[in-house]
């Protein structure tokens, strides 16, 4: 459906994009992940012409979207869909009136729209919320016009830039969902952009890692997660883990107020080292592990654990020393 071919793309002299090669499948939900400024939101804004490539050929159904003219340009639009972080809808429109400006500009008659409106707010579970205005909506309910508006003609493709960014975890969850559902039912092929690595694992089937306007990983998602190669993959992954490991921690200090928290932090490490064990023989340090995450990457340990140490037990310079010589980083978490 979405094929790049040494796609380069570059503001001023400066490049953003480097020598993109990348398949998407028809009826795929692709996601590609990245840190902020790694150039995702430029990747996608390439994929329906919103910008133009330096160099390199996009082919959307076989069609070369860098060869269009502005009409055929147009057209193809119609048939790419896209959503964005902070919504982008209009504050004087409401509901449906939102969803139907698509349809408006492109001349379709008021029954028809009618119709076809009255169809995608049911898609997207907004009965009830036509007449709304989106000051009067939550950013979850803001989202799903954004859906609908962006599946208004019958797109083939969906791009989403960070389409769950603003969202709180309920409402992140409920439109992936959506998407999932939308996807499954219309075979529509999904490229997701996110910094978020829980989303990825959520939806899709695949994911590209770009890192510097460079793809460094692609896979299957199961796979490239389980299997990071990258370092910054690596990151990504612990960094999806420790926020997970955060929101338990926060939980839990609330009810043991007296001890500390601690994170450690194995960098390559044998796991014959153990640290653990040792604090406790040398230095009769009492750890209770509340959460250990571990990946492995040849024969070497990588992860972080995370471990409670009541208020008798005090965390002293030499054991501190003695942890930093093992080369293991100590995270004392305030609580
Ligand atoms: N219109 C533009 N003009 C100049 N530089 C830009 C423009 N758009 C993006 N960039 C630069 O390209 C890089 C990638 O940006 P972007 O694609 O927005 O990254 P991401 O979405 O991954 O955060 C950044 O360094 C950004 O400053
Ligand atoms: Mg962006």
């Amino acid at each position: 459906m979405i094929q790049l071919h040494d796609v380069n793309k570059s503001y001023n002299g400066t490049q953003v994009l480097k020598n993109i090669n990348l398949s998407i499948n028809a009826g795929e939900i692709f996601g590609i992940i990245g840190l902020s400024g790694a150039g995702k939101s430029t990747l996608l804004r390439l994929l329906n012409a919103l910008e133009n490539t330096s160099s390199g050929n996009i082919l959307i159904n076989n069609q070369d979207i860098t060869k269009l003219s502005a009409k055929e340009l147009r057209l193809k639009r119609q048939k790419i869909g896209m959503i964005f972080q902070n919504f982008n809808l209009l504050s004087s429109r409401n509901v449906e009136e939102n969803i139907a400006f698509p349809l408006e500009i492109q001349g379709i008659g008021k029954a028809d729209i009618k119709t076809r409106v009255a169809e995608l707010i049911n898609l997207v579970n907004l009965g009830g919320k036509e007449k709304q205005y989106p000051s009067q909506l939550s950013g979850g309910q803001k989202q799903r016009v954004g859906i609908a508006r962006a599946l208004a003609s019958h797109p083939n493709i969906l791009l989403c830039d960070e389409a769950t960014s603003a969202l709180d975890p309920a409402n992140t969850s409920s439109i992936l969902k959506l998407i999932k559902e939308i996807q499954a039912k219309t075979n529509l092929t999904v490229v997701l952009i996110t910094h978020e690595m829980d989303v990825i694992k959520e939806v899709c089937h695949r994911v590209a890692i770009l890192d510097k306007g460079e793809i460094v990983e692609m896979g299957d998602v199961d796979y490239v997660f389980a299997h990071p190669r990258e370092q910054i993959t690596k990151e990504l992954v612990i960094k999806g883990y420790e926020r997970e490991e955060d929101d338990n921690i926060v939980e839990l200090s609330n009810t043991y107020k007296n001890g500390k928290f601690v994170k450690l932090y194995y960098g390559k490490k044998s796991i014959k080292d153990a640290l653990i064990s040792e604090l406790a023989l040398k230095f009769n340090l009492k750890m209770s592990i509340i959460e250990a995450y571990v990946e492995t990457l040849d024969g070497q340990a990588d992860g972080v654990i995370t471990a409670y140490i009541d208020q008798e037990n005090k965390l002293s310079t030499e054991i501190l020393e003695f942890i930093k010589s093992k080369n293991i980083k100590i995270e004392i978490i305030d609580n």
